[in-house]
């Protein structure tokens, strides 16, 4: 309101109603090339409606530094409008009266018929929808470079765990690094939910990770799970420590090394650098894992905002749960939507082998959480579980004594 006096009169105009922009701010750590196309989909579409996009990026896979940010703004009383997040995080920041309640909007959009059931176990509490999922990744993937395999005279893909090493060893001796992997905890554990699958099967992993047995953890499955990780190790080349996954992707991009263990946000990369599925590079199970699927979930939690930025929260969560958004989105991801009605039309073929294996898994009870990203146990075991895996790989614990530490730290 502008106030001007005219003549000994004061006249009140009215200045032309300026609306603030809606506006969000999103904090996550998509912040490799494949994540950041990604991304780029859901700021456009947010875009569109009116909605400027304040990023927050906080480099680090499996969200681990994201957190630690994260914990820094509630406690400062100014959280995000909505965070990157994975299973039991959701669940704790929750619990603690963080997140918001998109209820309304899932009522009107029916999220409870079209979100599986596994995801929504995170992403309700008590009865309350609180984050919205964007995707389901699974972790028990490897991925390969198809001119490093013919040159090494791997014509078929190893269906076992034997076959993966001797897999390796030929590609080994025929100059390139067999697996290209990064030394940071949270890659080593993704590897590992996938040699737990192979060497124990899907009720194992269960009682181990999921239940935390005590007997299942100190098993000598898990001691053979950890001979396995040794047995990896001799395939990962020297400047391993502390490399990003997505430098380790860029390995078998390049053609410098055979085959990445790696979650499917992998395939963004590839597909970021214009690779082709099936003619330069190949996706498939880790070896002994077929059928079984390790998933996690990107969720959005929306936290707590005042009334002035919940419309744009709002507008976000009912973004992410747009089904043509879904599709879109999740091709560049290298995920599969987290809703059960969209069609794998848009998906290259390891995308439509990703929803197929997802469905098959889901009917057969052989879909089971990742330890490595969040969705079996709190991350106040998980990051005990990581000290263990990333100390025995860098050779510092050998496999029985790792196993007594598994229990020590489900304890
Ligand atoms: C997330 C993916 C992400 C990956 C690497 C995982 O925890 O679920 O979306 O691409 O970390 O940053």
């Amino acid at each position: 309101m502008k106030r001007t006096i005219v003549a000994g009169l004061v006249s009140i105009a009215l200045a032309s109603p300026v609306l603030a922009q809606e506006s969000v701010e999103v904090l996550h750590w998509w912040t490799s090339g494949g994540e950041a196309a990604a991304l780029g989909v859901l700021k456009k579409d947010l875009e569109g409606q009116g909605v400027k996009w304040n990023d927050m990026p906080v480099a680090g896979g499996g969200g681990e530094a994201a957190m630690t940010a994260l914990r820094a703004r509630v406690t400062a009383g100014n959280p995000p409008t909505s965070v990157q997040m994975l299973g039991f995080d959701i669940q704790d920041w929750a619990k603690q009266g963080a997140l918001g309640d998109l209820n309304a909007l899932a009522q009107k959009e029916n999220w409870d018929k079209t979100v599986p059931l596994a995801l929504q176990q995170f992403s309700k509490y008590q009865g309350k929808w609180v984050a919205a999922p964007v995707n389901i990744h699974s972790t028990n993937w490897v991925w390969a470079n198809k001119a490093v395999l013919d040159k090494a005279g791997v014509t078929t893909m190893p269906t076992d765990f034997d076959g993966f090493l001797a897999a390796l060893d030929k590609v080994q001796k025929a100059g390139f690094v067999g697996l290209a992997h990064g030394g940071q905890a949270w890659q080593e554990a993704t590897v590992f939910d996938g040699v737990v699958l192979a060497t124990g099967g899907v009720d194992f992993y269960r009682k181990a990770f999921i239940n935390k047995d005590k007997a299942a953890l100190g098993s000598d499955t898990m001691k053979k799970s950890f001979d396995r990780m040794a047995a990896l190790r001799k395939y990962v080349d020297k400047d391993f420590s502390n490399r990003d996954w997505n430098l380790a992707s860029a390995m078998v991009i390049e053609g410098k090394a055979g085959f990445q263990i790696m979650g499917d946000w992998a395939k963004g990369e590839f597909l970021n650098a214009k690779k082709v599925p099936g003619k330069d590079f190949l996706c498939f199970r880790v070896p002994g894992t077929q059928g079984m699927v390790s998933f996690n979930a990107d969720q959005f939690g929306m936290f707590k905002v005042g009334a002035g930025s919940q419309a744009a929260q709002t507008k976000l969560a009912s973004a992410i749960m747009n089904p043509s958004f879904q599709s879109a989105f999740n091709v560049v991801k290298g995920s599969v939507p987290a809703r059960t009605d969209v069609s794998d039309k848009a998906f290259d073929d390891c995308g439509k082998k990703g929803m197929k294996d997802l469905a098959e898994a889901n009917s057969k009870g052989t879909l089971v959480g990742s330890m490595a990203h969040g969705h079996a146990v709190p991350a106040s075991v998980k990051n005990g579980f990581y000290d263990v895996i990333t100390q025995h790989f860098n050779g510092k614990l050998d496999s029985a004594a790792a196993v007594k530490a598994m229990v020590a730290a489900a304890e």
